[in-house]
């Protein structure tokens, strides 16, 4: 009669084992920067103390269960020669009580905190600063709905930013979240979908979904970081082909930086000088490119402060060379890279690959490809290279 061992190649086993190892280690490391473990505000704070306790609980009764399987299993294992059947019991009502109010117990244990964190982080303090999240396919954009962040030109609206969130550092956020999309947003052809993303900063706070609504059925994160930093997010609901690309970074600031910061959003992006590449630049952008080289059509969905392009259906690009727009395009790429002196310098490459073909660089990208020419696209990166 063939046996387990001799149906499944040992070798085989081996290779499956390390791979699973392989897999569960990837998960460790230090200075990751998406580390729920490794918290840097009080929302997120809570949020890993009460995953602890029922962490540690449910290891004891992993290690206690699995344990006394794998005991009983190698204990009373088929032996050759031994072919008597060990005694068969059924039902025992104290084992029976026992392993369905203990599971009963626990739940109710870990029940306590979790649902007074759940109220907890609900509460929004009266000085919360409110910004409203705005999922679209796929990039993130931020509004600064209070009074003092308005703009001081064009409607005196609130500043706008895409793929990065300044915010000041231990500052209580009142993120409202919102999904986008429909007709009004139909870019490529396609109109973005009303899909469901989840907005997650794992050292922030934890995920929270984004949802297709009227204002006033957002739903809400209230968190602050506690230093000034740069924090990792990403979407974390499957919300169509750049899925995996809809990041997007916080950044808190001092005061000082996040005022010199609030002040320079205010004001109207700067106008290139006559002459300049990036004024040409400005002219492809706005569709009337110089005399031989044609315009562009970013207008049609860009804004950038100050100017006629206003349109939201995408992102915002008043800050594109802001020191804290450090990533563009749902955060898939860099806007500075380090230069050959160590030295932080605009990532051409990744721009020019982006506007040369967007579908080539992210797949199912709404950005049209307009067949720009290499000269529009180097007016354009002066352009927006000039932008903070
Ligand atoms: Cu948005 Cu996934």
């Amino acid at each position: 009669m063939p046996t387990m061992r001799s149906r499944v190649p040992r070798k085989l086993l081996w290779v499956v084992g390390a791979l699973l190892l392989t897999l569960l280690l990837v998960g460790c490391g230090k200075d990751l920067p998406q580390n729920t473990f490794d918290p840097a505000g009080p929302t997120a704070q809570s949020e890993k103390d009460v995953l602890i306790v029922p962490l540690i609980i449910a290891g004891i009764v992993f290690i206690g269960v699995e344990g006394g399987i794998v005991f009983l299993a190698l204990k009373f294992r088929h032996r050759k020669g031994k072919d008597r059947i060990p005694s068969q019991l059924h039902g025992n009502t104290r084992l029976e009580l026992g392993w369905t109010v203990a599971p009963a117990v626990l739940l109710a244990v870990v029940m306590v905190p979790a649902i007074s964190l759940i109220w907890r982080l609900a509460d929004v303090p009266p000085n919360s600063m409110q910004i409203t999240v705005q999922g679209y396919q796929w990039w993130w954009g931020f509004q600064y709905m209070d009074a003092d962040m308005q703009v001081a030109y064009g409607d005196h609206g609130p500043i706008t930013t895409a793929d990065v969130l300044v915010i000041p550092a231990g500052q209580t956020i009142d993120l409202s979240l919102r999904s986008e999309g429909g007709g009004a947003h139909s870019t490529n052809g396609t109109p973005d979908h009303m899909v469901i993303h989840s907005f997650w900063a794992p050292r922030l706070f934890g995920k929270q979904d984004v949802v297709p609504g009227a204002a006033g059925e957002d739903n809400h994160i209230v968190f602050s970081a506690w230093e000034p930093g740069v924090y990792w997010g990403q979407c974390a609901e499957f919300c169509g082909l750049q899925h995996a690309m809809m990041k997007f970074r916080i950044i808190a600031l001092d005061a000082n930086d996040w005022a010199n910061w609030v002040q320079a959003r205010k004001q109207p992006s700067p106008t290139p000088s006559p002459g300049s590449d990036a004024q040409k630049g400005m002219q492809v952008f706005f569709g009337q490119g110089p005399a031989g080289v044609g315009g562009g059509q970013c207008i049609a969905c860009h804004s950038i402060g100050g100017t006629a392009a206003v349109s939201t259906a995408a992102p915002n690009l008043s800050d594109f060379a802001d020191p804290t727009h450090v990533c563009f395009a749902g955060c898939d790429f860099d806007t500075f890279v380090p230069g050959p002196d160590g030295r932080l310098q605009p990532n051409y490459p990744a721009l020019q690959a982006w506007l040369e073909n967007p579908d080539a660089v992210k797949l199912g990208a709404k950005m049209p490809d307009y067949n720009l020419s290499q000269q529009q696209i180097q007016y354009l990166m002066a352009y927006l290279y000039s932008l903070s």
